[in-house]
């Protein structure tokens, strides 16, 4: 990677691709769903005729899960149809590939963090039709960058959520909540991961590698640390205070198991990522990307939503703080 390389991500409107895209600035183009669906072979190979990119960041995927385990189609199209016309058509055209992958291509029977060389066994569709897709990749560019992540959060559109933005939309309503603490992964913030990618291109890393915040922790450590920051962060008279939001609210532990899903997810998919950290490649703790991105939230100046929208690719719907003012809401009080 140099000064004469030149990105096209696709899927830009979604959490990795804003946050590539911010990163990248002028180095890219930035293909939303509306620009390109990776399925459609036909249109991949026009768009890399067109922009001629010397590198291709796949940030698109059918991120959906309980969807994708119902609906196969969704998970097929954008998990293994697309990332396989990817890689035929970079290969074709001589352009490098970044692939995205998942966590969930593991079963969680463990209490160790996966490495690159543990056997994936996915529980659920969405991972299966990830680990098809990252299988194609490698099968057709061996030389590809596949990295999976987990847990990822960080700028989405109006319509979008995470889990962070989940935690803080709880908290306002009445009563306590409930979260599980027997469900663990490695919470991701999308523009560490976003940077991480880069690094390992910087080092001319091909192949498989995982890469997320640095640390392993349950979903009640995450709501805690979510709501703890908050209540940090709104304490200074920069921050947004909304008068019904009670950070304070208590979180009590729970199971997964009492929250049905359509999709089973592995109880454990935290990741090894000592193989990139041997090339010199290593993502923040995950305390300090939740910390980064909830200050970012609730402060009024320099929030990352004015940062991202800077940035935003064209097309997509503005990043959007749910804790930006509504109906009803005062915008910046003290109170
Ligand atoms: N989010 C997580 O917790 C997580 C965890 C582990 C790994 N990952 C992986 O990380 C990568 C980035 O995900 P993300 O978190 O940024 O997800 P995201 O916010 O859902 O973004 C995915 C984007 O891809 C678009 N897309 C879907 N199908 C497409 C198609 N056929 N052609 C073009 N664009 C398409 C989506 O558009 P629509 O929204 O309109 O469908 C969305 O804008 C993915 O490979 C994902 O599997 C994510």
């Amino acid at each position: 990677m140099n000064e004469s390389t030149t990105f096209l991500i696709t899927g830009a409107c979604g959490m990795l691709g804003r946050a590539m895209t911010g990163l990248l600035g002028t180095q890219t183009t930035a293909l939303t769903f509306a620009d390109l669906d990776i399925t459609n072979y036909a249109a991949v190979a026009a768009a890399l005729n067109r922009y001629r990119p010397t590198t291709l960041i796949n940030c698109a995927a059918a991120t959906d899960v309980d969807r994708c385990e119902t609906d196969h189609a969704y998970a097929d199209a954008g998990n293994t149809t697309g990332p396989r016309a990817l890689a035929e058509a970079c290969a074709a055209h001589k352009v490098e590939m970044v692939h995205v992958s998942t966590d969930f291509v593991f079963d969680g029977a463990t209490e160790v963090p996966y490495t690159e060389k543990d056997e994936p066994r996915p529980v659920n569709y969405y991972g299966l039709s990830k680990l098809r897709g990252e299988e194609a990749v490698r099968e057709l560019m061996p030389q590809a960058l596949v990295v999976r992540t987990s847990w990822t959060y960080g700028p989405v559109g109006l319509a979008g959520t995470n889990f962070p933005l989940k935690v803080l939309e709880w908290a306002r309503r009445p009563g306590p909540l409930r979260v599980a603490t027997d469900q663990f992964g490695s919470p991701t913030y999308a523009p560490h991961l976003a940077a991480g990618i880069l690094e390992l291109l910087e080092m001319n890393a091909t192949g498989l590698f995982h890469l997320a915040g640095d640390g392993c922790a349950s979903r009640w450590e995450v709501a805690h640390e979510t709501l703890a920051t908050a209540r940090t962060v709104t304490a200074d008279p920069a921050a947004f205070r909304l008068a019904d939001i009670d950070f304070t609210v208590p979180i009590l532990p729970a199971a997964a198991i009492d929250f049905p899903a359509p999709a089973p997810r592995p109880a454990f998919s935290c990741l090894d990522c000592g193989k990139a950290a041997r090339l010199g490649v290593t993502l923040p703790p995950w305390q300090i990307g939740l910390a980064l991105y909830i200050t970012g939230l609730l402060r009024k100046h320099d929030s990352a939503v004015d940062i991202w929208d800077r940035h935003l690719p064209a097309g997509c719907a503005p990043t959007q703080s749910k804790f930006a003012a509504g109906p009803g809401e005062t915008k910046g009080t003290t109170a």
